[in-house]
């Protein structure tokens, strides 16, 4: 790849739902990013990231856990409802954690990391030409996800990343210029 590939790798990385559910992406295209995710910087070498994978049914598991986290907290039905069905939307949901360090600082670093780890992961995706979306486990729900995916208690739930076979071009995107202050 040279450099201009590269750049235009970043770019081309957008935030896409609109999948071929069945579609298949198969378990090793998976590990390749999990693996891509690992190589992230980490300060102090921690290891922060876990990863669980979920396809076919398994995925509506991940959301009925979900689900019933939010309904416990009194969330509105039509949201909850929504969320039992909405990891079907892609053939494979990654859940990455953060473990939590042994400091606030740590686990705040270790939460930066592992974010860099995603990207890492989208970018790898978006090399293969697979659509990739990043979001967040909804509100209240990170144990609950956590507990599914078989995570030590106290981790973060940095993503829940949705990966398949795109079903249409994505949106190419606009950005406001990088707010840079130079001094010399
Ligand atoms: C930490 C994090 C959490 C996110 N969570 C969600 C989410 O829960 N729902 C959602 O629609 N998008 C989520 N996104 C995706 C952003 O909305 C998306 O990146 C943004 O709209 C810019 O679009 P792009 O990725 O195509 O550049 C998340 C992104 C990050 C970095």
């Amino acid at each position: 790849m040279n450099p201009q590939e590269f750049f235009d790798l970043v770019r081309a990385r957008r935030t896409q739902l609109v999948m071929d559910v069945e579609k298949v992406v198969d378990s090793a295209t998976i590990e390749q990013l999990c693996t891509a995710a690992i190589w992230a910087p980490n300060h102090q070498l921690t290891w922060p990231w876990v990863f669980a994978v979920f396809t076919g049914e398994s995925r509506r598991r991940l959301g009925e856990a979900a689900a019933d986290a939010m309904q416990a907290r009194g969330d509105a039905e039509m949201k909850v409802a929504k969320t039992r069905t909405k990891y079907l939307r892609a053939p494979a949901i990654v859940v990455v954690g953060s473990l939590p360090g042994e400091s606030e600082l740590q686990t705040e670093e270790n939460r930066d990391a592992v974010a860099a780890g995603i990207q890492n992961m989208l970018l790898g995706a978006t090399s293969l030409g697979l659509a990739s979306f990043w979001s967040s486990a909804p509100k209240g729900a990170n144990e609950a996800i956590g507990s599914v995916c078989g995570f030590p208690s106290g981790t973060h739930i940095t993503g829940v990343l949705y990966f398949g076979w795109p079903a249409r071009d994505p949106n190419p995107g606009e950005r406001p210029p990088a707010a840079i202050t130079w001094f010399d």
